[in-house]
């Protein structure tokens, strides 16, 4: 009986996997039969790189489009046997990202409102729901909201350069000054972030325990399990959210409601008005929802702690990212340290010494060393699409509803024909002039079209304000701890460094 019983689940087994494979071989025409250009499939990973399981997608992205990027526009893939169309040209890009938006709204990423609400922000939910929230909060964003809150991220700054200070202060004497920037530019970010969305100064710059500092490093902390687990949940999304999988930690998700639940009840109660980011989501909240639990037409309590989430989430370590490697290569490039920091002098001298919005927006070469560095070194290496209804590509092939779509923007940005000498630091390159010599969409540091990063002025002006304060007061040399050049975290979705970045600072 128990031979039989063998016997019959290896011949279901043999048949099982004969199906698959007959589905996945038909799956496999798709590009191949309509003339796209593809490479052959293996089964059952299709070009899934096993590599995934070890090494960043933003590297792999890179690797991907220097072998296939002779092959035109895009070249068709899949990823088990769902199709993805892999972008090879900064032409074709503007195409999925502004001219034919309305096929590509979505990322197509994996989120579950459900169980997992705070990932129902606005950097994953879909269609109108996105479109409603997008409206909603893009008068959040505006340069006059964002300059309210210079101030505010001002205070931060003085801090930063007060506790490096006070360090500097108390080291040994001829001994130098060493220090780990990564860490330095999460404290300062997550301060920032905390004090525009919660109103609340949570010191992670002085207090090495501060909780918000240790959710902000949880928040984006995979193991290798749980970034593969991730990766099914985008591939599988409806069984992923049918077996409940979710994107964050529990305990960030309670801690983030509890604080946003706290800070809205407080200002309720003390009738506090401020200008800051938590305030304008109460005044959306406020329009049609004036139940703290209530998950009406306005914002609910958990809308708000999701966008206040996604602020923490998509502000304070692409912000870090950038200043930690914007001071890495200044440390690298001394000659452009000191043009940079030649600038900011000049600047504040034309304006009483004082830092002032109006006197940053005057800083121009800042600007162009941190376009500059997020070219070599962009927080996000891939842009991502998901086809919303069956698209027609431009040699008459069909591209279905529910194809991925992958702009490798990290890989452009490395391209030498786009980017000529691209291992170089060169802030020049974005001068006006050079600007104006490439494709617009060779750059996509901050995504582009209907779609584009809601917080770039946001993010923008945390991270020049930092840079600014700190040139300002230290000079960056490279130390015997400096690697160079600095390894990407294998687990992570970012391109972020994977480990500290060590320099030796000098007080000016
Ligand atoms: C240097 C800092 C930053 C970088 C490099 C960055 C980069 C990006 C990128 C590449 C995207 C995807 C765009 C696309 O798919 O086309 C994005 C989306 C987004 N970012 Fe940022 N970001 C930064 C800072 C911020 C900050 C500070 C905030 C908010 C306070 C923010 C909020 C958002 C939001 C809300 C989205 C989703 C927009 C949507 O889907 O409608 N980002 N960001």
């Amino acid at each position: 009986m128990l031979t039989f019983l063998l016997l019959l689940s290896l011949v279901f087994g043999v048949l099982f996997v004969l199906y698959v494979y007959i589905q996945f071989q038909k799956s496999f025409k798709l590009w191949s039969s309509q003339g796209v250009p593809t490479i052959p499939p293996s089964f059952p990973s299709g070009h899934l790189d096993s590599r995934m399981a070890y090494m960043n997608f933003g590297l792999m992205a890179i690797d991907l489009y220097k072998k296939l990027k002779s092959k035109g526009d895009y070249v068709g893939l899949y990823f088990l046997n769902k199709p993805v169309l892999f972008v090879l040209t900064p032409e074709f890009a503007k195409t999925v990202l502004v001219r034919d938006f309305s096929y590509f709204v979505n990322r197509g990423v994996y989120f579950n409102k459900e169980d997992d609400p705070l990932s129902a922000n606005l950097f994953f939910i879909e269609d109108s729901d996105w479109r409603r929230l997008r409206i909603k909060m893009t008068p959040t964003f505006t340069s006059g909201k964002i300059k309210n809150m210079f101030f505010t991220i001002k205070d931060v700054a003085d801090e930063m350069v007060k506790h490096l200070e006070t360090k500097w202060q108390n080291k040994r004497a001829n001994s130098e000054f060493n220090i780990e920037i990564t860490d330095l530019m999460a404290r300062y970010n997550t301060d920032v972030i905390v004090s525009c969305a919660f109103g609340t100064q949570c010191d992670s710059l002085s207090n090495s325990k501060s909780e918000f500092r240790a959710v902000g490093k949880k928040m984006l902390t995979f193991s290798r399990i749980r970034l593969l687990k991730l990766y099914a949940a985008m591939l599988f999304r409806r069984p992923a959210r049918a077996l409940g999988f979710r994107l964050l930690h529990n305990d960030v998700s309670e801690f983030i409601i509890a604080m946003c639940k706290k800070t809205i009840e407080e200002r309720k109660a003390k009738h506090i008005e401020r200008r800051d980011f938590m305030q304008l989501m109460i005044d959306l909240y406020r329009e049609d929802n004036d139940d703290v639990n209530s998950d009406g037409e306005g914002l609910s309590l958990k809308d708000i702690a999701a966008q206040v989430f996604l602020f923490f989430f998509a502000g304070f370590e692409t912000s870090s990212t950038a200043m930690t490697y914007a001071l890495y290569e200044l440390a690298l490039n001394r000659v452009i340290q000191d043009k940079v920091r030649t600038e900011i002098n000049d600047v504040l001298s034309r304006h009483g010494g004082k830092i002032t919005y109006d006197s940053l927006m005057e800083m121009t070469y800042l600007d162009q060393v941190i376009y500059e560095t997020m070219r070599m070194h962009p927080a996000v290496g891939t842009l991502h699409r998901i086809i919303s209804k069956d698209y027609t590509l431009p040699n008459g092939a069909v591209a279905p509803k529910g194809t991925y779509v992958i702009i490798p923007a990290v890989a452009f940005h490395n391209d030498a024909e786009l980017f000529p000498d691209p291992q170089r630091f060169d802030p020049d390159r974005f001068s006006d002039a050079n600007k104006s010599t490439r494709h617009a969409f060779a750059y996509l540091p901050f995504g582009e079209g209907p779609r584009i990063c809601l917080g770039v002025r946001f993010g923008m002006l945390q991270t020049k304000l930092g840079l600014a304060m700190l040139l300002k007061h230290f000079q960056f040399e490279t130390c015997a701890k400096t690697q160079i050049p600095i390894k990407i975290d294998n687990v992570s979705l970012l391109l972020l460094p994977s480990s500290g970045v060590w320099l030796k600072a000098n007080k000016m």
